[in-house]
């Protein structure tokens, strides 16, 4: 065969020749990956902005979230209870100290990270900012977590590497000023000039940005949120006093509802139950996931907050993953008008 001829044929590997490609068609084709590659980490960057700014916002718009120390689906409870499971616990008790600083704090600081990622404003300062919040959650909520990929807080905390190694150099404000720079430098401006001038507009628009945030997260807490109302689920005063059964009035746990009573051996918090009349049992509030306290029974079950499980209010059994271990279950005894809560079942 001429040389020029088998130049102007390819296989495709299985031997078989192929007509050839014409140069344009090839250069259309080496443009096109060029281009998926430039923009790859743009889906990731959309959905790590909107998932944090949403997360910040129905933080802020949760009735719970700032509820305090009574309300077992608040900040606070949650930290107390990630406290007793975390390697870092004993990192929390600031947080525990000042809850609803640390409580808005993380709030508006997902909200500012969102944003940030959104826009493309300092991107990398913002990935920075979600790397740490995620190392956080899974050094708090997610670290007992089995297996280890079945807690979320891990994969954002790669997703977050992966954008602090790429910042946001493309349809982005940090894409913007690098190109302005740049024709700054073409004109014959100093470096110093230059750096000055980029710094200081990035900070104009990180203020802007930042103040549409906290006018944003303001609203949402001051308009979306509803007020906190006592849940069936409230804490009762637990008797036990000397070693005495810690109990409640019967009268306080209606058939579908709960009263919650702290477990003297753990500290946990523990429901007292009765699905069905006449019927009471004691679930761990603790959510066998990752430790998070579970919300008070509604419907026959109890639901984590956190990652969704779910869990059957009348014998802790997992409905809905990814928890796959039942809620500890109590003895309850009905004596009188109190219902005493009893040891942990096998
Ligand atoms: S802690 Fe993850 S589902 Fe409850």
């Amino acid at each position: 065969m001429m040389e020029g001829t088998r130049d102007s044929l390819e296989s495709d590997g299985s031997g078989a020749e192929q007509p050839p490609v014409p140069p344009g068609r090839r250069e259309r084709a080496a443009g096109r990956r060029a281009l998926a590659s430039r923009y790859a980490l743009l889906p990731l960057r959309l959905f790590l902005g909107v998932t944090f700014s949403y997360a910040g916002l129905d933080k802020l718009a949760d009735q719970h979230y700032l509820a305090g120390r009574g309300d077992l689906q608040s900040f606070y409870a949650q930290t107390l209870a990630a406290k007793a499971h975390s390697p870092v616990g004993a990192l929390l008790e600031p947080a525990l100290h000042a809850p609803t600083f640390f409580a808005l704090l993380i709030a508006f600081g997902e909200l500012a990270v969102g944003l940030g990622t959104l826009f493309g404003l300092w991107g990398r300062v913002a990935a920075l900012g979600g790397a740490a919040l995620s190392l956080t959650l899974f050094l708090t909520i997610s670290y007992n977590v089995t297996p280890y990929y079945l807690g979320n807080d891990l994969p954002y905390l790669m997703a977050w590497t992966a954008m602090l190694l790429a910042g946001t150099p493309y349809l982005s404000v940090d894409g913007y000023l690098a190109r302005r720079a740049e024709r700054d430098r073409n004109r014959g401006l100093t470096e110093d000039a230059v750096r000055r001038r980029t710094f200081v507009d990035g900070s104009i628009a990180a203020v802007a940005l930042g103040g549409a945030g906290l006018l944003l997260g303001s609203l949402t807490a001051t308009f979306v949120r509803k007020k906190s109302k006592p849940a069936a689920g409230k804490p009762a005063a637990p008797t036990g006093q000397g070693g005495a059964a810690v109990s409640v009035a019967a009268a306080q746990v209606p058939v579908g509802g709960s009263a919650t009573v702290t477990d003297p051996a753990t500290g946990d918090a523990v429901y007292i139950l009765q699905p069905s009349a006449g019927q009471y049992c004691g679930l761990s509030s603790i959510c066998t996931h990752a430790g998070c306290t579970v919300n008070p029974p509604s419907g026959g079950r109890l639901d984590c907050p956190c990652h969704g499980s779910r869990f059957d209010a009348a014998t802790g059994a997992v409905l809905a993953g990814p928890a796959v271990k039942p809620l500890p279950k109590y003895t309850v005894t009905k004596n009188g008008d109190r219902l005493d809560l009893g040891p942990l079942q096998g």
